[in-house]
């Protein structure tokens, strides 16, 4: 697969861009941040089948219109631009194609979709519309992750010697979740894409590959555990892999269901750590509010330097990753972060995951799939 961006005819834009949310759930509560008070931008299109939440939804946008369906928008003939995918994981494979067929640029919420196959018809559908596909991701938007990037990248810890993510889903704490996003993540966990391993686990993924580049080879151990009758999480789950320049990276996934967590969003406890040979950076939460110690901290020579005054509210990372969008829009320069062959790569790493679970934890190499 190749990038959409470089082959399409984009001209950046001179005036505002005139963009749609559709799918109003809960993430638009997130994704909203980058079009607020932004002068890229007009709002003209708010698309939801529910009519509660475009009502809720008109409250942010007065002058936008409304729309049962993305079908709807398209033959009311309002003009629009580009649209802000915010739909359920199972419909984007469906869902994306329809949209650039509408004649539309798609930023669209991770992660791409469930399967290869799915991912060829989306850039096929790019490329035949002529239209710009970005998956965004937001972690790489994350304040004390990008300065945890950077701090690797001066060289001050020495060479990288290897790195360890950590994340503890718990029950209890943070915000609610409407019980119809638990029936399209109950139906993702059927199919085998779970909701730690792929669904959050994609920012992980995306995270390694962002930090240190592309997947020679993962090892993964993907465990289950069943929190109601017939309900399975997938965790306990361990993945291990070594990237290309031979950095090694480890991931644990645990479940502590009963456990409170503080968390204006998800309930989820976040950890990275990268150590290299003459000392270590840790961020130290991102999603929740587990530790509350300051987001990154950096141990040198018998000193730990802590950073106290980082953007560490989770939902600037997607407010920022939502304006970089919207301004590259009007430049058409730089990376978009993600372009679709970047989102492909990761989906090709979970999958790998799965393919090395399935064979008892043998290497697979993410470029060998099909
Ligand atoms: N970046 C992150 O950390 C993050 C966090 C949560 C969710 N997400 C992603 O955001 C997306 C949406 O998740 P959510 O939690 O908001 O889900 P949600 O279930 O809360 O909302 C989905 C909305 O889409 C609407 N919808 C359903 N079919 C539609 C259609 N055909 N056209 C228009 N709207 C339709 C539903 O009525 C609902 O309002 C998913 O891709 C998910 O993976 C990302």
């Amino acid at each position: 697969m190749s990038a959409t961006g470089p082959r399409t005819t984009f001209v950046p834009y001179e005036r505002p861009v005139r963009a749609a949310f559709v799918g109003l759930g809960r993430i638009y509560d997130l994704n909203v941040r980058a079009y607020l008070d932004n002068p890229d931008v007009e709002v003209v299109a708010l698309v939801d089948p529910s009519e509660e939440r475009c009502a809720q939804r008109q409250a942010d946008w007065p002058a936008a219109r409304t729309f049962a369906s993305a079908a709807e928008l398209a033959a009311s003939g309002l003009e629009v631009d580009a649209v802000e995918a915010l739909l359920p994981i199972p419909l984007h494979a469906d869902g994306v194609p329809e949209l650039l067929g509408y004649g539309w640029h798609v930023n669209l919420q991770k992660p791409i979709c469930n399967d290869l196959a799915g991912a060829k018809r989306m850039l096929n559908a790019a490329v035949a519309n002529d239209r710009l596909l970005r998956v965004m991701e937001n972690y790489i938007f994350y304040e004390p992750l990008m300065k945890l990037k950077e701090i690797v990248g001066s060289g001050e810890l020495g060479e990288v010697s290897g790195y360890h993510m950590k994340m503890v889903a718990s029950g209890r704490g943070g915000w609610d979740v409407p019980g119809s996003s638990y029936e399209w993540q109950f139906q993702q966990m059927r199919l085998g894409r779970g909701t730690l391993v792929f669904d959050d686990g994609w920012h992980k993924l995306a995270t390694a590959i962002w930090l240190f580049g592309p997947i020679k080879q993962v090892r993964a151990w993907v465990g289950t555990t069943e929190v109601v009758p017939g309900i399975e999480i997938d965790a306990p789950t361990t993945l291990v892999w070594e990237h290309h320049n031979g950095i090694r990276g480890v991931w644990d996934i645990t479940l502590a269901i009963d456990m409170y967590l503080r968390s204006d969003y998800y309930t989820n406890d976040e950890r990275w750590e990268i150590t290299g040979r003459r000392g270590y950076a840790r961020v130290n939460r991102c999603t929740g509010r587990g530790i509350q110690q300051p987001s990154l901290e950096v141990y040198l020579d018998g000193e730990m330097r802590s950073y106290h005054a980082l953007d560490d509210d989770w939902a600037s990372s997607f407010r920022d990753s939502g304006r970089h969008w919207l301004r590259w829009l009007h430049t058409g320069e730089g990376p978009m972060l993600w372009n679709v062959d970047e989102a492909v790569n990761i989906l090709r790493f979970a999958l790998a995951a799965y393919a090395s679970s399935a064979s008892g934890g043998t290497g697979v190499d993410p470029d060998s799939l099909n």
